[in-house]
């Protein structure tokens, strides 16, 4: 086997459910995962019915070149069918254009850090370097993951832009696929709810498209998972509640004292001094398991447990301790919120609440 770089490190999974269950002491089916960016819970167009026909055919292959899907997809995303790839998630898509356009002793350019760690598992992958000159792709994460920020699109081109939370912003590259070699990657694990699925698209100028196709698996999305897409497509979530919730949440964060990033995400990302120290706060005062892996403090909260507990217990946060943070309702939104120091390494921990108010205790991926 082609050996790898010396420094490569595999993508690191969280727990799974199960183990999630049995850390927390209850059972499976009650652990809902806020933990990687995703609803907790499936549309309404996810459901039996919406697949019984597929099911029922399941013994052959997908339809050659999934057209109503692509169709959908085009239709979605105001191109031409001709100009959609798919692929098995943003994942698929990510390392399908680090292969198309290099190998080893080539530079494949990543967006600053921290960001998601896919695009330098795919550069590795394919024996590139991640510095130097001359980059042969460059990878742009926008809006950016964990930060939720928005930054101006890079210059570079080949340039594969990762619009995995396009629906929470509403800024895209897709005028610029056209007329640059600009390559738009989306996925339908965040809003459409659909990242057990596995299934995503990358929208190209139509000759790029071609060679990224010709590149691909020859099928290589699921049927059942193109047939959820396309009803998830006609179902259209509306993003505007978490969007609203995500920023009543910032504006509880900003009451005690912490400065949450501007997020265009369905997360939030705030800069502390001492993550690990809030991390355990809120895990003592509401009674909310926490596990630290590493060094990044990743807490997720459905309503205002983790505001309020870090205001009753007065957490050191930047300038002084904060004691007190009005009381807001549940809602229905959780929302990630990421907790990073302001110098030196991340750490990251997280807990999970599962609906009906128990929690559930919750490890990390890299999502
Ligand atoms: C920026 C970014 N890109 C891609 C992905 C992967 O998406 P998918 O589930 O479609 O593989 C994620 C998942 O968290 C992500 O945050």
């Amino acid at each position: 086997m082609r050996p790898l770089a010396p420094e490569f490190q595999a993508y690191q999974w969280a727990p799974p459910n199960s183990e999630v269950a049995r850390l927390a002491g209850i059972d499976p089916s009650q652990v809902l995962r806020f933990d990687q960016n995703t609803p907790p819970l499936p549309l309404p167009s996810s459901r039996p019915g919406t697949i019984a026909g597929t099911i029922a055919r399941v013994s052959g292959y997908p339809g050659g070149g999934y057209i109503p899907l692509r169709t959908a997809i085009a239709e979605y995303a105001g191109v031409e069918i001709d100009n959609v790839v798919l692929g098995a998630g943003g994942d698929d898509l990510i390392l399908l254009c680090a292969r198309a356009y290099a190998g080893p002793g080539d530079v494949i350019a990543l967006p600053p850090a921290p960001t998601y760690p896919l695009y330098k598992i795919a550069a590795q992958l394919v024996g590139a370097a991640t510095d130097g000159a001359e980059p042969v792709l460059t990878f742009d994460c926008r809006p950016n993951n964990p930060t939720g920020s928005l930054d101006p699109l890079p210059a570079a081109r080949p340039l594969a832009v990762d619009e995995a939370y396009f629906e929470y912003c509403g800024e895209t590259a897709v005028p610029l696929v056209e007329s640059e070699e600009v390559i738009v990657l989306r996925t339908f694990s965040k809003l459409f709810a659909l990242a057990g699925a596995r299934i995503g698209y990358a929208i190209a100028r139509r000759d790029i498209a071609d060679e990224l196709n010709a590149r691909q698996a020859p099928a290589p999305v699921g049927a059942v998972a193109a047939e959820l897409a396309i009803a998830a497509l006609a179902f259209r979530p509306d993003p505007r509640p978490e969007i609203e919730e995500r920023e009543r949440l910032a504006a509880a964060f900003r009451a005690l004292g912490l400065a949450p990033l501007e997020s265009h995400t369905n997360f939030l990302f705030v800069p502390v001094e001492d993550p690990r120290g809030v991390g355990d706060t809120p895990v003592q005062s509401a009674w909310l398991p926490v596990k630290f892996w590493t060094n990044l403090a990743d807490l997720v909260t459905q309503g205002d447990h983790v505001v309020e507990a870090m205001a009753g217990e007065g957490v050191q946060v930047a300038r002084a301790p904060v004691r007190h943070v009005d009381a807001v309702p549940l809602t229905q939104h959780p929302f990630r919120v990421r907790m990073q120091p302001r110098l030196g390494v991340a750490a990251r921990a997280q807990h999970l609440e599962v609906a009906g108010g128990m929690p559930a205790e919750q490890g990390f991926g890299d999502r």
